[in-house]
Parts: C-alpha cells; structure tokens; sequence
C-alpha cells in the first residue's frame, strides 16, 4: 500500500483553512453485495481517501473543524478471529498511528462520538444528498443533539454540503499525485502497445482485453480505472461499447479505451489501430484527421487558456476535415454554428482525470469556462464515429459515404497542465500512423 500520512495530513489542513469552523463527516465507500456471500471487489471513496488515505471500508473521517482542529477516524476494530476469513485490519489504535490522525474509534461508536460532538457545532459539513441513510442518520442525530442540548450549547442548524471544498482541492494536483499519475500512465501505455502487438484477425475482443489486464496487475495495478472498451468494427462507434465478445476480422479498426488504477490514480487512454496492421484509404483518412484534431487541442492546453478552447480546436479541426472529405458541405463556421460535426462527434474533447476517471471539479465558475491552470489534469481525446442515420435522426444529418460507414475513431492522452504549457503522460504510447504500423509490424 502507498501510504503517505504527510500528505493526508497536509490536505486535511488546508481544507480546514478553507471551511468555517464546524464538524465534518466524511464516510468511505458501501461495500456492495455481489451475490450471496460475495461481494464487489472495494473501493473506497476517492474523497475519503484523498484525506485519509485510509483504504479499509466502512470507516469515518470526522473533523472538528476550527482554530484547533482535530482528524478522527473511525474503522472497524481489531479482531483477530474474523481476520482469518477476511484479511488483516488495522484497527484505531494502529490506523490512528499510521494514518496520522488524532484520535480514532471503532466504528460502532460513531453515533454516541458524533452526539457528543454536534453539542459546541451549528454547522456541520458532510456529502449531503449524496446517499439517503447517510443524510438520515446525520439528520437524526443532529436532532437528538439539539433535544439533549443544555441552553447556551450550540447543536448543528446548517448542513452543508462539503464536495465542492474537496473537489475544488482535488483538480490540482500534488507532486506524490503527478507521480502516480505518470506511472498510471507509463503502465497504460504499455498495456497499449501489448495490446497492438499480440491483436490479429480471428481473435476475439475479449482476448485482447485480457492482454491489457495482465500487463495491468503485473505491473502492480489492482484494477482497470474503468471498464475497458475493446470494441472492434462497427462496435467503435458505440461510445461506451463494454460486451467486448465479438471476433475480429481483417480489414477492421479496433479502439481500445482503456487505463489502470494505480493506488486510486487513472489513467485513460485511447487507440485505434488496424487489427491486420496496416490502415486502408479511408481509415487513415479519418485516423489522420482526428489526429490532426487532438494537435490542435494540445496546442490549447496550458495555463490562462479557457478549458473550452481546447474541444473548440478539434471541433473546428474535425469540421474543416469533414468538409475536406466532402461529408459535409458549407462554411466552417456556418457548419459549427448548426453543430452539425455533432452527427459524427457527439461527445466533449476531455475531463479532469485523476481519483476518479471522470474527476472531481468544476467546469465553469458563475457559468464562465475557467481558464486552464498549473497542476490540473486533463484527457483530450478527439473522435468521429460514423454510423447509419436512425429513424428519428434529424433532418438537417447527411448520408455516410459507404467507405466511411461503421468507422470509430477515438485517440486520447492524458494530460499535465504545466507552468509553461503541459506534459502528456501517456506519450509513449504510439499515435502515428508510422508508429503505429510499426509497432504492430515488430
Ligand atoms: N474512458 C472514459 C472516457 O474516456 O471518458
Ligand atoms: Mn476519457
Ligand atoms: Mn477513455
């Protein structure tokens, strides 16, 4: 396990700057139950663990916030009978040590411990509207609180919603984070290139995502950072395509999206490569102008720069290309006003990466897109997808040439913001048409 308690500690501090006094209630992820006696593989909550780096479940961070504040975690007691079916737990004694925190409880105490400490707050912070019996149990407990109360002892009359605070600290990222983040990215893009070197004709999808896992957890990640998408043919154009049990035939393109979890970390990469190893006409037309589209949007990625600029350059790339290919016909502009790239590029340009795939932060600020900082991390990844019209298809939609049919596209890297511009993480992996024929040829 990667345990830095400087760093939680760190973080913790600084939330504490950044919030009202107050108390805090920050619980980790559910287990879920998968069928009987089996669960879901755990995750913790990223939060959670962004401030405690605690990775046990059903555990508490509670947090006198204040002039004096003070960490609190409560987890499941030391037990040394149910450790020989389920694993080793630290416990409070040993969590509170080693997690840096002030004080930690066993976990049935939360409720009698939070009574006690609602008495002296009237605000408390925690994920409200975030999970029902969390919201009730707080709810129910503030009220006990306030009923007990002697007359002059404050009890919580504000609950405020804390995510916001954490997430807005969570978008920029420190130096242990950028390096889990490189690695996440180093061992995603070998994974990719594996996966271009062992892919051929006859296989099925499945087989290839196989390959990815492996290089995944032999390089020390637990898990995918998501489900990985391995969609050959005309299974490219479904954007969140997960079935991955077609066999793949010549002559197609195959999109791997497709990243590890490095201790909480994502990576999320995109290729698409010939499965036979070499491209036709038309899919290295359309390779090459969602390529073109991701240069364009890198060139917008760095500090001061609005975060929408970079999806306006592969929008306005991807459009003067679909002119060029004679897909669509008008003006630049004209065809950006009508949106009609969104026929064959309905998705954005990127997100913020990091805990979370899809990461915490916010886009805009008072409805205004926020320029793009140091330490932010973000995916750019550009695409086009060429699929059949539907029945209820707008009117303004044009026919696909039939050599475009049934094409997807996708590439994506991840993403540094830098004090001078950015550094893409995932690199290594190959994008060009050459270095991707290559890699596959050796
Ligand atoms: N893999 C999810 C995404 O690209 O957003
Ligand atoms: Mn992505
Ligand atoms: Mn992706």
């Amino acid at each position: 396990m990667h345990i830095q308690r400087e760093r939680h500690q760190a973080r913790r501090a600084t939330l504490n700057q950044r919030l009202q006094p107050g108390l805090l209630i920050y619980p980790t992820a559910r287990v879920q139950c998968r069928n009987y006696d089996n669960d879901f593989p755990f995750r913790y909550d990223s939060s959670f663990y962004y401030l405690t780096g605690f990775y046990e479940p059903e555990a508490v961070l509670v947090m006198q916030l204040g002039a004096e504040p003070q960490a609190i975690l409560f987890c499941q007691p030391k037990n040394e009978s149910r450790e020989i079916w389920e694993g080793f737990l630290y416990g409070p004694e040993a969590a509170c040590e080693v997690f840096g925190m002030d004080n930690a409880f066993a976990v049935d105490q939360l409720d009698s411990k939070l009574l006690e400490l609602m008495a002296g707050n009237q605000r408390v912070y925690f994920p409200t509207g975030f999970d029902a019996q969390w919201d009730a149990r707080v709810l129910s407990l503030a009220c006990k609180a306030a009923n007990r109360a002697r007359g002059g002892v404050d009890t919580p009359i504000e609950f405020i919603d804390v995510r916001a605070a954490i997430d807005e600290l969570r978008l920029f990222k420190d130096e242990s984070e950028i390096g889990l983040m490189r690695e996440a990215g180093r061992i995603s893009s070998e994974a990719h290139i594996r996966a271009m070197q062992t892919a051929r004709p006859g296989q099925f999808e499945y087989e290839v995502e196989a390959e990815l896992l492996y290089h995944f957890m032999k390089q020390g990640s637990r898990s995918p950072a998501y489900g990985s998408i391995v969609a050959s043919g005309a299974n490219a154009t479904c954007l969140h395509y997960s079935e991955n049990n077609r066999r793949m035939q010549a002559g197609e393109l195959l999109l791997i999206d497709a990243g590890c979890e490095l201790h909480g970390y994502a990576a999320d990469i995109t290729r698409t490569f010939p499965v036979s190893g070499k491209f036709s006409g038309p899919q290295k037309d359309i390779y090459e102008l969602v390529l073109a589209a991701m240069n364009a949007s890198f060139e917008q990625v760095k500090p001061g720069t609005p975060r929408i600029a970079y999806h306006d350059a592969s929008v306005r790339t991807l459009t003067q290309g679909l002119i060029d290919l004679k897909i669509l016909s008008g003006t630049v502009d004209g065809l950006i006003e009508q949106e009609a790239y969104k026929q064959f590029y309905m998705h954005g340009t990127g997100h913020w990466l990091g805990l979370d795939v899809h990461d915490a932060g916010r886009y805009k600020i008072n409805g205004e897109p926020r320029p793009l900082e140091a330490g932010m991390m973000l995916t750019v990844e550009p695409g086009l997808y060429f699929r059949p019209l539907l029945a209820d298809s707008p009117a303004s939609y044009v026919e696909v040439p039939a050599h475009f049919m049934h094409i997807g596209v996708r590439i994506e890297d991840d993403l540094l913001v830098t004090p001078t511009g950015h550094e893409n993480l995932t690199a290594l992996t190959p994008k060009t048409v050459a270095e991707i024929e290559a890699t596959m040829a050796r």
